[in-house]
């Protein structure tokens, strides 16, 4: 595929304003005129949908693995339908969350093994890697004032979720070329601003 992809994603924990800020990015390239794909995961596909709704709603306990091969497979299929065909032809690809979710949900906040969940994701995104990756920060506590108990993750302890603020910012230190930190308790338009900004720099119009 031809480098570089115009893969962007969005990353944070819930209520950090990642659909907000995808939705607001992907209006503001479409006004210049590019080709825009907004997606998010899991769920950018009818399988998805129904993964997303299975992880999200389901009432009985599941493993860890099997958890994090749920959230997989829909990758698998939302970058076989979805991802991949807009990359190829040359469009933007905004993704509210993708595999850095499962590194710092499954990973980091799980406890799983950070390898195996590289080497099974290795085998799944092929050559397609995000170019650009937004960190909204947020300390838990406010993120889950804002949403208020709305799916099942969100119903996990404070410890849980700060492992996986841990995890993000971890995940953002270790390749600071494509991650781009933000401070989630601005305001909207200022986030917006910022990264729009710093989409024209690496995509000039
Ligand atoms: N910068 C901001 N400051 C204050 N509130 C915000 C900001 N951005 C979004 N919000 C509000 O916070 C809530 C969560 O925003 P949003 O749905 O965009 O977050 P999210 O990261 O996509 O959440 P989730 O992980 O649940 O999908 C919404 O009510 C939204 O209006
Ligand atoms: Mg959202």
């Amino acid at each position: 595929m031809n480098e570089p992809l115009r893969f962007v994603t969005f990353e944070g924990p819930e209520g950090s304003g990642k659909s907000t800020q995808a939705a607001r990015l992907a209006a503001r390239l479409r006004e210049r005129g590019a080709d825009v794909t907004l997606t998010r995961e899991p769920g950018g596909t009818e399988l998805g949908r129904r993964i997303r709704s299975w992880l999200l709603h389901r009432d009985e306990p599941m493993g860890h693995e099997a958890e994090f091969l749920l959230y997989s497979a829909d990758r698998a299929e939302h970058l076989r339908t979805v991802v991949r065909p807009a990359l190829e032809r040359g469009g933007f690809v905004i993704s509210d969350r993708f595999v850095d979710s499962s590194y710092a949900y499954q990973g980091y906040g799980r406890g799983l093994d950070l390898d195996w969940l590289r080497a099974v994701s290795a085998g799944i995104l092929g050559d397609v890697r995000p170019a650009l990756t937004f960190l909204l920060d947020l300390p838990p506590e406010e993120g889950l004032a804002r949403l208020a108990g709305r799916d099942r993750l969100e119903g996990e302890s404070l410890a849980f979720h700060r492992r996986v603020r841990a995890g993000y910012l971890e995940l953002a230190r270790r390749e600071p070329d494509r991650w781009v930190v933000l401070d989630a308790l601005s305001d909207s338009e200022t986030l917006e601003r910022r990264i729009f900004e710093e989409v024209s720099r690496r995509w000039p119009a």
